[in-house]
C-alpha cells in the first residue's frame, strides 16, 4: 500500500514539486489538537451506532491520544507527502495501531473534517481574543478612572475644538472595543454548529448520529445542508471582517498615541519597554508598538479581501481553492491577538501628562462655543451668537489675547448681552462640566458612564 491514503486509483507517484505545491501541512498542522478532538468524538459515535465495534473504537481512541502526546512533545514528524494535518494523523494512526486505524475515516471525508477543524480551532481562538479585548477595555477604563479630572483639547479636523475630559476620550475607545466584542460574540454564536456528517458533499450512507457528535464537541446544533456544510466559509469571512473593523479602531488609537507621544504634543509617555531608540539620533524614543499595529491593520484588511476573493464564484461544493482560506484566517487571528495583548499592557502603563494637555486645551479659543451658548441663553438666536463670537475671536487673534483674558468692556463691544458672569462660563472646567447630558464630557456624565461600564463588567 502506498503511503498516501488516496493512492489506489493512481499508477504514477505524485511529482515532487506538485506534492509540495499542493500540501497544506506547513500551515494546517496548527489545528492538530482539533483534528484529534473531532476524530475522538467521531470514533465514539461510530461505535455507539454500531458502525465499528467498541473494541475498535477503543484502539482508535488510544492511538489518537498517543499521537496527541507525541505532537505535543515535538516527537511527531509531519510529512509533506501526506499533504495535510488530516492525512498525517490518519497515516500515523494506521502505522501505530494497524489496519483498524483505517476504520476511523468511515462516514467521513476530509471535506467535512476540515470544515470541522477550522471551526473548532477558530472557536477557541475567538475565546482568547475576547479575553484580550476584555483586558484592553479594562486598561482603557482604568485610565479613565485614574485621570478623571484631566482636561485635554477635543479636536475636529485635528484643530482644537472644545475642551474634553481625557477620561471621555478613553471611554470612546472603550465603546469601540465593546462593539468589537459584540461582533466577535456574533461570529462565535453563528459558527457554533457541527458540519461533520456532510461527508464529501452529499451526506453519508452510514447511520450516523450528528447530534451526538455536536453535543460531544460543545456545538449548539448541526448544519442543515451537506453541500453548504462543506463549502461554507462565511464564519472565517465574518471573523476577518470583525477583525478588520477592530484593527481599524486600533489604528486610530495608534495614530493618536503616536501624535500624543511626540515632543510637539507631549500629552502622554509610553513606557520604555514599549519603545525603541534610534541608531543615529540619541534623543529618540520611537513609539514602535502603535506604529506597527497601525501598519498591521493593512494586512488584516488584506486578509478579508483575500477570503472574499477566494470564495467568489466558487461552485458548490468543496473546491481545492478553499485550502487557501487558512493562511489569511490564521494571520488575522495571530495579528489581532498580538495587537490586543500588547495594547492592553501598553495602555495600562501609559503615563498621562496632565499639565501639557491642560495648556493645549486652553489654546485655540476652545471655549468659543461656550460664549455663543451663553448669548443664546440670553435670547440671541444661535446664528447671531455665532457671528458675535466669531468677531470676538478675530479681536483676540489681532490683540494676542485669549477669550477668558478679555475685560468685560472688550466683551461688550461685541454684544450688550454679555455680563460679568461670562467669566463663570469660559473656564475649561465650566466648559467641560456644562455638557451634562448622557454621552457628554461633563465630569458627572463621564462618572455615570464609568459606573455603567463597571457594572456591566461585573454583571
Ligand atoms: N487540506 C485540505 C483543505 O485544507 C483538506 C480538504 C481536502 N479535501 C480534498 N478533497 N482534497 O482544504
Amino acid at each position: 500500500m502506498s503511503e498516501k491514503p488516496w493512492a489506489g486509483r493512481f499508477t504514477q507517484p505524485t511529482d515532487k514539486f506538485v506534492e509540495e505545491f499542493t500540501a497544506s501541512i506547513d500551515f494546517d498542522k496548527r489545528m492538530y489538537r482539533y483534528d484529534i478532538q473531532g476524530s475522538l468524538a467521531h470514533a465514539r459515535m461510530l461505535a455507539r451506532q454500531g458502525i465499528i465495534s467498541k473494541d475498535e473504537a477503543q484502539q482508535i481512541m488510544a492511538g489518537l491520544e498517543s499521537i496527541l502526546v507525541d505532537i505535543e512533545k515535538g516527537k511527531f514528524e509531519f510529512k509533506v507527502a501526506l499533504e495535510d494535518i488530516h492525512m498525517n494523523i490518519e497515516a500515523r494512526l494506521i502505522e501505530r495501531i494497524g489496519a483498524v486505524g483505517g476504520k476511523l475515516h468511515t462516514a467521513r471525508s476530509r471535506n467535512d473534517q476540515v470544515a470541522l477543524d477550522v471551526r473548532l480551532y477558530l472557536r477557541d481562538e475567538l475565546k482568547e481574543i475576547l479575553g484580550y479585548l476584555d483586558q484592553l477595555q479594562e486598561s482603557l477604563l482604568a485610565q479613565a478612572e485614574g485621570n478623571l479630572g484631566v482636561i485635554m483639547p477635543g479636536y475636529t479636523h485635528l484643530q482644537t475644538a472644545q475642551p474634553i475630559l481625557f477620561a471621555h476620550h478613553m471611554l470612546a475607545y472603550y465603546e469601540m472595543m465593546k462593539r468589537d466584542a459584540g461582533r466577535m460574540h456574533d461570529v462565535l454564536k453563528r459558527m457554533n454548529v457541527l458540519p461533520l456528517g456532510a461527508g464529501a458533499l452529499a451526506g453519508t450512507t452510514f447511520p450516523i448520529d450528528r447530534e451526538f457528535v455536536a453535543e460531544q464537541l460543545g456545538f449548539s446544533g448541526v448544519t442543515r445542508n451537506s453541500l453548504d456544510s462543506v463549502s461554507d466559509r462565511d464564519f472565517a469571512i465574518e471573523f476577518c471582517a470583525a477583525s478588520a473593523i477592530l484593527m481599524m479602531h486600533l489604528s486610530r488609537l495608534s495614530e493618536e498615541l503616536v501624535l500624543w507621544s511626540s515632543a510637539d504634543f507631549a500629552f502622554i509617555e509610553l513606557t520604555d519597554a514599549f519603545c525603541t531608540g534610534s541608531s543615529i539620533m540619541p534623543q529618540k524614543k520611537n513609539p514602535d508598538v502603535p506604529e506597527l499595529v497601525r501598519g498591521k491593520t493593512g494586512r488584516v484588511y488584506g486578509n478579508l479581501i483575500s477570503l472574499l476573493t477566494l470564495m467568489k464564484s466558487l461552485p458548490l461544493a468543496y473546491n481545492k481553492d478553499m485550502q487557501e482560506d487558512k493562511e489569511p484566517l490564521f494571520d488575522s487571528i495571530d495579528t489581532v491577538k498580538g495587537s490586543l495583548k500588547i495594547f492592553a499592557d501598553m495602555i495600562a502603563l501609559m503615563k498621562v501628562r496632565a499639565e501639557n494637555m491642560r495648556v493645549a486645551a486652553a489654546r485655540g479659543f476652545s471655549t468659543a462655543t461656550d460664549v455663543a451658548d451663553y448669548c443664546v441663553r440670553k435670547g440671541l438666536p444661535f446664528r447671531n451668537a455665532h457671528e458675535v463670537v466669531g468677531k470676538t475671536v478675530r479681536y483676540c487673534i489681532e490683540n494676542g489675547k485669549d477669550i477668558p483674558e478679555l475685560s468685560i468692556e472688550e466683551f461688550r463691544q461685541f454684544s450688550e448681552l454679555i455680563d460679568t458672569d461670562i467669566y463663570d462660563y469660559v473656564t475649561l472646567e465650566a466648559s467641560v462640566n456644562a455638557r451634562r447630558a448622557t454621552g457628554g464630557t461633563a465630569r458627572e456624565a463621564v462618572e455615570r458612564e464609568i459606573a455603567r461600564a463597571r457594572a456591566e463588567r461585573k454583571g
